[in-house]
């Protein structure tokens, strides 16, 4: 296994290297929070998608899809209070002109002998408490102080007293008196809609894929022959001005969400609703190559929930740079259905036939984000290994989720039988997959050249295939094992394999 501190340089590397993942714009140096998905990428990313829609919507009674534009009537967004509320605190450096999220921005006094001698600030990260000590270590040997150290306890900058704004250090310059106080700062992208730009045509680029599915909620109750529970799905681009984008595409500008809003009774027992999804999207992630044992659970305390939420819970990853968010399953009550209903004046009750009541339904939102499915599937499938004195790069990804399903190679190729007896299977099988076909080159450098791109078989056309039993060589990516089979028998095998 490749060291965690190398890990994601690794994976960095292999997406530019391979065709995956592309930093966006960049013959133009690249643009600070956006990344371009390239042939392979888009493939994986495509397969993901794909993936959940079957397992969350086609394989499910009670889950319908939507696919609602990405701007709309921006009244959207005052009614769900994201012109508001929807801000991440911003503290400037008034000398570097850096700015940071308040919340990731950490500081401490450095108390010797009861006497504050000084603050650290250090940035969010997992070594950010060594760090600071070390820090402190040092201010207190350079103003020769004697004495004992309290511990350093870190709190983050939206907690920071008005008179200590002054005092803390900023990160950039390590000399104190240059941060601001923080102010919220909204995360919204802005545009205008028609000829003319002013408030009037002010309008918003989603920032969270869930308000479509809220104002067409009513559209669907009266098409859909949908009975509470049930929920909408959707899957498409969301936009936030992130003021630290960071970590590759962990937390970018422009990404991807998969969401679900789930309706339920106020009456139905929520919690263990909520809880029920959490395990659901937990055996979601376990069975796409994603394993339970890297995941945990993070409990919002009462204080930080977002302006919907009476109770969030994230799906944690253990990322090659920590443990980080991969999902949100959040509880948001009735908020956004009842402040809908209150801003556009439309009722947004249900008639539940069974309890004959009416009433605004309450919501259970698991929230997936695509690229950090994407970043943790790479991370559960990176993998380097030695194999006969060499070393492999290798991508276990699940058959499901891999680029290319399968490839074909002819064991040599001037052999003409050999080469379109080959060409034969790859295009039959491309009818069905994506599969690559590959002549060029010794057998084992291009088994090679697709273990790092994942694709989990390769199959070879040999001269007993065309000279005896027809039969062709299948080696499979994680155990290298080699069967022999027929035609009809891989295609059953890769269909077992791949579509399960
Ligand atoms: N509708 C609820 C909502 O949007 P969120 O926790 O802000 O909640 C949900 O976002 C998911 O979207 C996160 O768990 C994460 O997977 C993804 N996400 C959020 N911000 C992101 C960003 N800047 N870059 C990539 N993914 C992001």
């Amino acid at each position: 296994m490749s060291e965690k501190s190398n890990l994601m340089d690794n994976i960095v590397n292999l997406c530019k290297r391979r065709g995956f993942i592309f930093p966006s714009s960049e013959i133009y140096g690249g643009f600070n929070g956006f990344f371009d998905y390239g042939p392979l990428g888009v493939e994986l990313k495509n397969n993901i998608k794909q993936a959940w829609w079957k397992d969350m919507v086609h394989r499910r009674d009670d889950i319908v899809g939507l696919d609602s534009t990405i701007i709309h009537n921006p009244t959207t967004w005052k009614a769900s209070g994201h012109i508001d509320n929807f801000t991440d605190p911003l503290v400037d450096c008034k000398e570097s002109k850096m700015r940071y999220r308040a919340d990731q921005l950490f500081f401490a006094p450095v108390i010797v002998s009861g006497e504050t001698i000084g603050y650290v600030s250090v940035l969010e990260d997992e070594g950010m408490q060594a760090k600071a000590e070390e820090m402190a270590h040092d201010m207190k040997r350079k103003l020769a102080k004697q004495g004992e150290m309290a511990p350093i306890v870190l709190k983050d900058f939206t907690e920071a007293k008005p008179e200590e704004y002054a005092l803390v250090p900023s990160p950039a310059t390590g000399k104190p008196g240059s941060l601001t106080a923080p102010r919220a700062f909204n995360m919204m992208f802005q545009t205008y809609v028609g000829a003319i730009q002013d408030d009037t045509s002010k309008a918003y680029l989603r920032p969270e894929t869930a308000q479509g599915i809220f104002i067409n909620y009513k559209n669907i109750v009266d098409t859909g022959r949908v009975k509470i529970p049930f929920g909408i799905a959707q899957i498409g681009k969301a936009f936030r001005n992130e003021i630290n984008p960071r970590n590759f595409i962990f937390r970018s500008r422009e990404f991807e969400q998969m969401e679900i809003e789930y309706f339920i009774s106020p009456d139905a027992d929520w919690k263990s609703i909520h809880t029920g999804w959490i395990e659901y999207c937990m055996d979601w992630f376990d069975g796409i190559g994603i394993p339970k044992s890297r995941l945990s659970l993070y409990e919002h305390p009462k204080a930080k929930l977002a302006h919907y939420s009476k109770g969030t819970t994230d799906i944690m990853f253990e990322f090659p740079f920590g443990v980080q968010e991969l999902q949100g399953v959040a509880a948001r009550g009735d908020f956004d259905l009842s402040q809908h209903q209150a801003t556009s004046g439309k009722p947004m009750e249900y008639f539940d036939e069974s309890s004959k009541k009416k009433y605004v339904p309450h919501v259970i939102e698991p929230s997936f984000g695509v690229d950090r499915v994407v970043l943790a599937v790479l991370s559960a499938a990176y993998d380097e290994e030695e194999i006969e004195g060499e070393k492999r790069v290798v991508l276990k990804l699940h058959p499901r989720l891999a680029p290319y399903k399968a490839a074909v190679f002819p064991l040599v190729k001037n052999k003409p039988e050999l080469v379109e007896r080959a060409d034969a299977l790859y295009r039959r099988l491309k009818r069905r997959w994506n599969v690559f076909y590959d002549a060029a080159g010794a057998i084992g450098r291009r088994y090679r050249r697709q273990d790092e791109i994942g694709t989990p078989f390769g199959i070879t056309v040999d001269f007993d295939t065309i000279e005896k039993d027809g039969k062709v060589t299948l080696r499979d990516r994680d155990t290298l094992e080699q069967i022999r089979m027929t035609e009809d028998e891989l295609v059953a095998y890769l269909s077992e394999k791949i579509d399960g």
